[in-house]
């Protein structure tokens, strides 16, 4: 008999095909995820789940799934899984790692870009027929080049934001709980503690994981250090930015914009002040939204769940201490 496997969005064919070649396998086709009560009924009998960020996978999901072995999360992140439930019960949570990398940080520096070059509002402007005739301080905005990049948190997404920053001839610093000095030397960037890089930097990304640690780590207190002119880019979790300090330093010009491809919750309110801000760009959750990368994704997913089924070691495996010796 093959296991049986529940996806709870419609993924990329070239997944699916994979999944179903080794199990039987039944796909949420909506549009938005399954609500909570359908998820927790279809979990009741199958062996894998493939599940988005829009999931809560936790212990009262696990307590009905009781032939669960496998959770292959589509995502790099897996903020959305307890862990800890997880590795109590032995079940495999994995993620998406590296396939992603690149495609993330083009977005993260496509915002930067945006914002500092205030391309969305000039594209407006246009469209609205405001354009009369070239003016010497028409949306006038902010140099690139030879700029202060400022990284927090510099994983494989940070270190690949920092090689663009290079290429656009900007000054890359970074702070990250793992100093990484080797990294340095190999691509001219400084380490600096996070008040310093806050202090000194033109743009501040993140490129941390939502943790305990992290939730609002950019809030009132984190943005009153910021320059004036800085922009904040936004493309790991909502939750990592305290959303009304955001606005308050937005509106009272304490910093200059942001770039924000997450926010908290997802999808925003529409009566969130910040649509109203025209220096701000909110993108629905797209860092990874390319044709090859969503596929490549679609595929580690499914390989993930195929090892994990088969017993053996998923290539992917987030909670490591599941593994019995
Ligand atoms: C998307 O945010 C991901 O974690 O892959
Ligand atoms: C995620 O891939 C990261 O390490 O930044």
């Amino acid at each position: 008999m093959k296991p049986k496997v529940y996806v709870t969005r419609k993924i990329p064919e070239r997944g699916l095909k994979m999944l179903r070649d080794f199990a039987e396998v039944k796909v949420w086709d909506g549009e938005l995820p399954p609500p909570r009560d359908v998820l927790l009924k279809e979990v009741e009998q199958v062996d894998g789940l493939v599940s988005l960020l829009t999931e809560k996978i936790d212990e009262e999901l696990f307590s009905v799934a009781k032939n669960l072995k496998v959770v292959s999360n589509y995502a790099v992140g897996f903020d959305n899984i307890d862990l800890k439930a997880a590795t109590n019960r032995g079940i495999y949570i994995t993620n998406t790692p590296g396939v992603l990398t690149e495609t993330t940080a083009d977005l993260a520096f496509a915002l930067l870009m945006a914002v500092a070059r205030r391309i969305v509002e000039a594209d407006k402007f246009v469209k609205e027929g405001k354009w009369k005739t070239w003016g010497p301080e028409l949306l006038l905005g902010q140099d690139i080049y030879g700029s202060t990049l400022g990284l927090i948190g510099l994983g494989r997404i940070g270190l690949a934001m920092a090689r663009r920053g290079k290429g656009f001839d900007m000054n890359v610093c970074y702070y990250d709980v793992f100093r990484r000095e080797e990294l340095e030397a190999e691509y001219g960037i400084k380490y600096m503690e996070m008040e310093q890089l806050l202090r000194s930097s033109d743009f501040v990304s993140i490129h941390v994981p939502l943790t305990e640690d992290t939730r609002h780590l950019i809030n009132e207190k984190t943005l009153s250090m910021m320059k004036k002119n800085a922009i904040l880019i936004n493309t790991a979790r909502g939750p990592i930015v305290d959303e009304k300090a955001l606005y308050d330093a937005l509106k009272n010009g304490k910093i200059a914009g942001a770039g924000l491809d997450v926010t908290d919750p997802e999808p925003i309110k529409m009566d969130n002040p910040l649509l109203k801000l025209n220096n701000v760009v909110i993108l629905p959750h797209i860092a990874s939204a390319s044709v090859a990368t969503r596929t490549k994704m679609a595929e580690m997913v499914a390989e993930n769940m195929i090892a994990g089924l088969k017993g053996e070691v998923p290539p992917n495996l987030v909670n490591k201490e599941v593994i019995k010796d």
